[in-house]
């Protein structure tokens, strides 16, 4: 039997499976979940298990790395895996239509926390595993390193890449974590987003104040801080931060014009969202803005009464946490000293300014001249009829600069997300024929890898 006949052949218990792993909260940024994560880990030992394939949980300062590998033969080429098993919060819980640790199928999607961030995605890579040795077509060597905190930085999967050179040395990485531009217009990711994040906080008055006694006699915290955020940018959409934008490639008319090749349509992207216009970097598109150009966010305010009712207080303080999406050549720790530099120098006397970096990321390019990127390419065309074109995104996997700069590897961003699955947002959804398709491919990427690695 083929593995693409085996994949038809096993669809339900696929998707069953995947189903199984969806009900397991493993939200990696709440203490209250950390059982559910580890929970999670298991799950996917004992899928490995069940295909006799060597299998470790790897401890870690936080939650493990589960790590698999299939050797047939030193000499063949080796893929190396890469997806996660945490997802985000599912807060607020009363924005879904069920409950996200309760997976429902709908309209062809499943409807769940983490179906495609990046549950759904990483385990497509399991299935495809599962095809290829139990048709017995794995052409090639793989291993498999799926960890549980790539939604809260990483940090200890750096560790556990630092001191695992050896075990991990692969031919090539690859990562189904990104989105395509439709599911009739498939892509491949090849560029994303550094992270410099940040928490900022604005002190005023040592107390909460009556906001009549006091108000406009004393410096208000919160007005304070929205005045600053608000000068981060200016009417022209760039950002004020002094040398903020010295290090930033510029790209080629030649590269932004066939960046532009690509299908988009701004009245679907306004009506999908909700929005009557868009709004970002004077001179550039969306698809620039969001894919080659720096930005600046505001994630989270807070300060004051929220609560129900009216009560008249002038707070003692203010908090924001702030995010900047980077681009080659800008490196976040630069990038988080020039933030914390302007902040504290248009703070006004009235106030104090605190700035409590979070983790940051490298900005990611993956050149199109590898034999990883090529055979994607025809993994991709084999199983579309077509082509898939190079797109870059606004997300950070900040572990994929990491990769190349500690094993020497390239990552190829083969991932088959919409950006209508709402990740990170309430109703995440991944679509079945994405779920199937990307197990295809992914088994189709394999061979064209092992095949193009020998001549
Ligand atoms: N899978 C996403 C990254 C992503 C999403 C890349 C869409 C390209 C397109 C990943 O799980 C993620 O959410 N990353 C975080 C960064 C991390 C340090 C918390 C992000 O981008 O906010
Ligand atoms: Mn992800
Ligand atoms: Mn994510």
């Amino acid at each position: 039997m083929s593995a693409i006949n085996y994949i038809e052949e096993h669809k339900e218990q696929f998707l069953n499976e995947l189903l199984e792993l969806l009900k397991i909260p493993s939200v990696s940024a709440d203490k209250k979940f950390a059982g559910d994560v580890r929970k999670a880990a298991e799950y996917l030992k004992t899928k490995f298990e069940e295909l006799d394939t060597h299998v470790e949980i790897c401890e870690t300062a936080g939650y493990p790395i589960v790590y698999a590998e299939h050797i047939k033969n030193p000499n063949l080429p080796t893929v190396l895996v890469y997806g996660h098993y945490d997802v985000q919060p599912a807060d607020p819980y009363e924005l879904w239509d069920s409950p996200p640790f309760e997976p429902v199928i709908k309209n062809e999607k499943i409807y769940a926390r983490g179906s495609a961030d990046d549950k759904g995605q990483m385990y497509m890579h399991v299935k495809a595993y599962e095809a290829l040795i139990k048709t017995d077509s794995l052409p090639c060597n793989v291993k498999f390193m799926i960890e549980g905190e790539e939604e809260v930085g990483s940090e200890n999967l750096e560790v556990f890449v630092k001191e695992n050179r050896k075990k991990l040395a692969a031919d090539v990485i690859l990562i189904s974590d990104t989105a395509m531009i439709s599911n009739e217009t498939p892509s491949i990711n090849v560029g994303l987003k550094g992270l410099s994040y940040l928490e900022v906080e604005v002190v005023g008055p040592n107390r909460d104040l009556h906001s009549g006694v006091y108000g406009g006699a004393v410096a208000n915290p919160i007005n304070i801080l929205c005045q600053m955020i608000a000068s981060l940018q200016d009417e022209k959409g760039r950002i004020t931060i002094p040398g903020f934008y010295d290090k930033v490639q510029e790209l080629s008319d030649e590269y932004r014009a066939k960046m532009a090749e690509a299908p988009f349509n701004l009245d679907d992207f306004k009506k999908d969202l909700g929005i009557d216009e868009v709004k970002g970097e004077e001179g550039y598109s969306t698809i620039e803005r969001t894919g080659i150009r720096p930005t600046l966010d505001v994630n989270g305010i807070w300060g004051g009464y929220i609560g129900e009712g009216a009560k008249t207080v002038l707070p003692s303080k203010a908090n924001a946490k702030i995010s900047m999406r980077l681009v080659p050549d800008q490196t976040s720790d630069e990038i988080t000293k020039l933030f914390e530099e302007h902040f504290k120098s248009i703070a006004p006397k009235s106030v104090k300014v605190k700035v409590t970096p979070h983790h940051g990321g490298e900005p990611a390019v993956t050149p199109t001249d590898s034999i990883g990127y090529k055979a994607a390419v025809k993994a991709m065309a084999k199983s579309w009829g077509k082509d898939p074109i190079p797109t870059r995104e606004g997300g950070s996997i900040p572990i994929v600069a990491l990769f190349k700069e500690e094993l020497g590897l390239d990552s190829i961003l083969m991932g088959f997300g919409l950006n209508e699955d709402a990740i990170h947002s309430p109703n995440e959804s991944y679509g079945l024929f994405n779920y199937y398709r990307g197990i295809e491919t992914i088994s189709y990427f394999y061979q064209f890898f092992t095949d193009m690695s020998k001549s």
